[in-house]
């Protein structure tokens, strides 16, 4: 892994990696650039989850040093694996990240033919990889590609799966690797956690990965977890126990596939890279923060699901929380997986709970969207929330007194998940007197669609007077990076393929996450229920007030509001 002593200029890192040449002492290749020297380690399976930095070298190095590995797919005939973690796959494919050294084994209950089973997942691949299609780079993974028929709850299964992938490990020189991805509805996490477990403690028992020949060290096992984790916080709880008896927490990747996306991570750039922004992140300047998370379509035909889930499990414990915690933490003291994970976990333990359940419906507003219970798969008393809006504050130094407005929704009148940051108002003199028409200063982190971010500024309007308006510099992505950002999935499975948990949750941030969350659905239990709210609206009119109530309203989001764009 790259071991890289402050914080790089990717550009500049980019461009530097050409010359790549091995540091006599250590015989590690190094990358000399007019800047900086980086001294890049031989991969190890170092059991040290925080040897990881955020920031990657040049692609050509990263390929370099991604590891031999086998990888299993549980659940590989559904919807995730044909559209996100193929897709994926074959990206990385496309940009020589994987190594020779890899396999992939599907594994399903049902039957597969495995020509069959190749045919779909490149249809899946046409339809929803970001790079184009190239009949070669197909070619070569669709020949690492197999299927295993198996049960997930029988030992006898997976020891046929442990036979097969020593057999495929031998064949593709994986050394012992094992990379397990839960990708099944959420039931079937435990049992595979058990007979993994089973698995491990064979392995360990032997002292060697079994693929490997006499002598070599045995390799490593990691395994990623799909959402949702859990149901609520006793649930997530023996989750994590379990992962626990079976395995080190560094072998265990959660996935909150939110903070794959390339703004999500923009976020602690643009906060600890800008001398800018940090001495006004505080409770002096900030009026107050909101995030939304807002969906155009319905539950469509996952009503089944989402009855056992609705919007605060779905989006506001794992998703909103992630980003809240970005927005809100400390600098940590390296870039490094635990390093940041720890102060994500320290926000996440100052977020105020409700003394009570008087509380938690005061500053908690429920929705429900016209017409949600006549979807297919839904009760028709149903009491399910599809929108939810909260206030919330994080009591510390740095943010006591700064309401959190968080809230997200289903039928809503565009797809858009935002943070809105915003300042106090400056003094009533000068510009601001009589009547305040000056506007407060204002970033918006656009995670997607359209990822940007925007600071609203006031300027004085050309010609006579003092007239002010507010202007908005804007920096869009698309426009400013060279192509399009890497799908969330694939930086993840990358980064897990490196062993870098920097981007998933630890056990920790869960189960706090959860904690709070828990208080609050116990206070719904008996609550009336969500107040109905039209499709195509901005949700209920009860979630306006919860924010008027505080002489604020919520952002709107629309691209141009504003009269002089300023492009980064
Ligand atoms: N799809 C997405 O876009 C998405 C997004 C975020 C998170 N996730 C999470 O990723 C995981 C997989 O999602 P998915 O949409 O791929 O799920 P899915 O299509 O419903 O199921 C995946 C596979 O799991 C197997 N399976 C095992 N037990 C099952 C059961 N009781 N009911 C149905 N299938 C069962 C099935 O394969 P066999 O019958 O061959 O065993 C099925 O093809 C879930 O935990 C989900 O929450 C999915």
């Amino acid at each position: 892994m790259a071991e890289i002593s402050t914080a790089i200029n990717p550009a500049t890192a980019t461009e530097a990696a050409t010359d790549v040449s091995t540091d006599g002492a250590t015989g590690a290749p190094t990358v000399m650039t007019s800047e900086i020297t980086t001294e890049i380690t031989p991969f190890s399976d170092s059991r040290d989850g925080d040897s990881c930095p955020i920031i990657h070298l040049a692609e050509s190095q990263v390929a370099r040093d991604t590891p031999p590995c086998a990888m299993t797919i549980f659940g590989a005939t559904g919807d995730l694996t044909q559209r996100k973690l193929m897709p994926a796959l074959y990206d990385l494919a496309e940009q020589q990240l994987l190594p020779d050294e890899f396999v992939i084994l599907g594994y399903g209950r049902r039957p597969q033919d495995l020509e069959q089973f190749r045919a779909d997942l490149a249809a899946g691949v046409r339809e929803f990889a970001r790079l184009k299609w190239d009949d070669r780079v197909w070619q070569w993974l669709a020949e690492r590609i197999f299927y295993q028929q198996g049960a997930y709850d029988e030992a006898s299964s997976f020891a046929a799966l442990d036979a097969r992938l020593d057999e495929l490990g031998r064949h593709f020189h994986t050394r012992g690797n094992r990379l397990y991805y839960m990708a099944t509805p959420p039931g079937e996490f435990a049992p595979i956690i058990e007979n993994l477990g089973q698995l491990r403690e064979a392995d360990r028992a032997h002292g060697r990965g079994p693929a490997n020949p006499p002598g070599e060290p045995r390799g490593w096992w990691r395994l990623i977890i799909e959402k949702p984790f859990g149901s609520n916080l006793n649930s997530a709880h023996s989750l994590n126990e379990l992962l626990g008896r079976c395995f080190n927490e560094n072998e265990v990747f959660r996935i909150d596939h939110y903070l794959g996306k390339e703004t999500v991570q923009n976020i602690l750039a643009l906060r600890f890279a800008n001398a800018i922004f940090e001495p006004i992140w505080n409770n002096r300047y900030i009026d107050h923060v909101q995030i939304a998370v807002a969906e155009k379509v319905g539950v469509g035909r996952r009503g089944g699901y989402y009855e056992t889930s609705g919007a605060l499990r779905d989006m506001v414990v794992n998703h909103m929380f992630q980003l809240m915690t970005l927005v809100t933490m400390e600098a940590p003291v390296t870039l490094t997986a635990n390093a940041i994970r720890d102060e994500k976990v320290q926000v996440l333990r100052a977020l105020r709970m409700f003394p009570s359940k008087e509380e938690v419906l005061q500053n908690t507003v429920r929705g429900q969207y016209e017409g949600y219970k006549q979807e297919e798969g839904v009760a028709p008393d149903s009491r399910i929330e599809t929108y939810v809006a909260l206030k919330m504050h994080v009591d510390n130094w740095r943010w006591f007194g700064v309401p959190f407005y968080l809230r997200h929704g289903k039928s809503l009148p565009q797809r858009t998940t935002e943070i809105v940051v915003r300042w106090k108002d400056t003094p009533s003199v000068l510009f601001n007197q009589g009547g305040g028409r000056v506007k407060s200063n204002m970033l918006i982190l656009r995670i997607q669609p359209d990822e940007c971010f925007a600071l609203r500024v006031n300027a004085k309007v050309p010609g006579s007077g003092n007239e002010i308006h507010d202007v908005r510099m804007e920096y869009e992505y698309a426009e400013s990076l060279d192509g399009e950002p890497p799908e969330a999935y694939e930086r993840l499975l990358h980064d897990a393929l490196l062993g870098d948990s920097t981007l998933f949750t630890r056990r920790d941030e869960v189960e706090v996450a959860w904690s709070i969350v828990d208080s609050i659905l116990n206070a719904w239990k008996d609550a009336p229920p969500p107040h109905a709210y039209e499709q195509g609206s901005w949700g209920p009119q009860a979630a306006d007030e919860l924010i008027a109530r505080d002489d604020h309203r919520w952002h709107r989001p629309h691209k141009h509001d504003h009269i002089v764009h300023v492009h980064g």
